[in-house]
């Protein structure tokens, strides 16, 4: 079959490579119909995540399943399912912590030997590990393009979003319009109850997207978004997402997050990034960073269902799954068009 290949540093081709099996009897097998290319998969191929080379990437997928092992009983051939980035047992020690991300038996999907070896879903079909607790069937109202966001960057939003500990008079500052930060936006206008949401990018079309999924304001420079929020009545934002990942995105956080503010930050730099610990202390900021909650997905999908949330407007290309490696090459080049780009198979 047909697979998005990381072949070296910096070198995505499109390959052939073994169909799938099932190799465990809490194993799936699912013909992919969707997938999509994250922000995560370019730290992956610029060899910031992990120096292995040598696999299939993609951690965001959705299909049709064609097997099951003999301990799947939930999930049924011919089921529509969304995978989730992360595939997780559900029962060893960290699962049992909530932190199943960090599953000893698991690992995220398409991101090398040191994140659990597991197939990626760019790819025209997948194994899925533990299959039962990892695979969510979709509604029949949610399309393959809503599922696909909904397993890792909504998810990822809506994680970042809850860490900001959001009340209803509160102001949010979102740094970062890419897919996670517009997500962040949807999430926190759609589920979330918060009287202000600012959004923050330097690429002017990104900003119209995040109006288009609830930013109030939606500003182009750290400059503009502290004179927004530095006359509320807590001396700035009292949450703050950095969804960007540069050491110039995390200052902007802190220099707008007001007194008791929560800062959530789910990008993943770099590198090694610094923060000014003195002035969270004075001014009672809380930090978070993690990865995204991966057991929101069924809130997530019931939400779609319910048509409260739709957040098809950040996708800006739709592209076949030779398209791929060429569409690694744009988004490495940091073409501003590209927003989400979402593969169907
Ligand atoms: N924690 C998790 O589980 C998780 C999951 C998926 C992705 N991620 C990470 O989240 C981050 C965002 O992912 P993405 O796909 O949205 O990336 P992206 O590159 O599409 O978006 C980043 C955006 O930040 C903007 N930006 C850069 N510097 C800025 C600044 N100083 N102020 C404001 N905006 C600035 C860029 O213009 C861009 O629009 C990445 O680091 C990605 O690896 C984390
Ligand atoms: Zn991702
Ligand atoms: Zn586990």
């Amino acid at each position: 079959m047909k697979a998005a290949y990381y072949e070296r540093s910096g070198t995505v081709l499109l390959a052939e490579v073994d169909e799938p099996v099932i190799l465990r009897p809490t194993d799936a097998v699912v013909r992919v119909t969707t997938s999509a290319i994250c922000g995560s998969d370019l730290t992956i191929v610029g060899g910031h995540m992990t120096p292995a080379t040598g696999f299939t990437l993609g951690h965001e997928y959705v299909g049709v399943v064609t097997a099951v092992g003999e301990g799947v009983t939930k999930i049924k051939v011919g089921d529509r399912v969304a995978g989730s980035p992360a595939s997780y047992c559900g029962a060893c020690e960290n699962c049992r912590r909530g932190l199943v991300a960090l599953c000893s038996r698991g690992g995220i999907h398409g991101s090398g030997p040191s994140f659990g070896a597991l197939d990626g879903g760019q790819a025209e079909a997948i194994r899925v590990p533990w299959a039962e607790q990892v695979l969510a069937v979709i509604p029949d109202s949610v399309p393959d393009e809503t599922a696909v966001l909904l397993a890792d960057v909504m998810m990822t939003g809506l994680t970042s979003v809850r860490a900001t500990r959001l009340q209803p008079t509160d102001t949010l500052v979102v740094f970062g319009c890419g897919p996670i930060g517009l997500s962040a936006v949807h999430a926190a206008r759609r589920l979330t109850a918060v009287d202000r949401i600012i959004a923050v990018d330097p690429v002017e079309h990104r900003l119209d997207v995040a109006r288009s999924l609830g930013a109030d304001e939606a500003v182009a420079s750290v400059e503009e978004a502290e004179a927004l929020v530095r006359p509320s009545r807590h001396d700035g934002a009292d949450g703050v997402i950095d969804a960007a990942g540069a050491q110039a995105s995390l200052d902007a956080a802190v220099r707008v997050a007001g007194q008791g503010a929560r800062i959530a930050v789910p990008a993943i730099g770099h590198g090694p990034m610094t923060i000014d610990f003195r002035t969270l202390l004075f001014r009672s900021i809380d930090v978070w960073t993690g990865l995204g909650d991966v057991l929101l997905i069924d809130d997530l999908m019931e939400a779609a269902a319910l048509g409260r949330i739709d957040p098809r407007p950040m996708i800006s290309h739709h592209i076949g799954l030779d398209e791929v490696p060429s569409y690694y090459e744009r988004m490495a080049a940091r073409d501003p068009d590209i927003v989400k780009i979402v593969v169907s198979l």
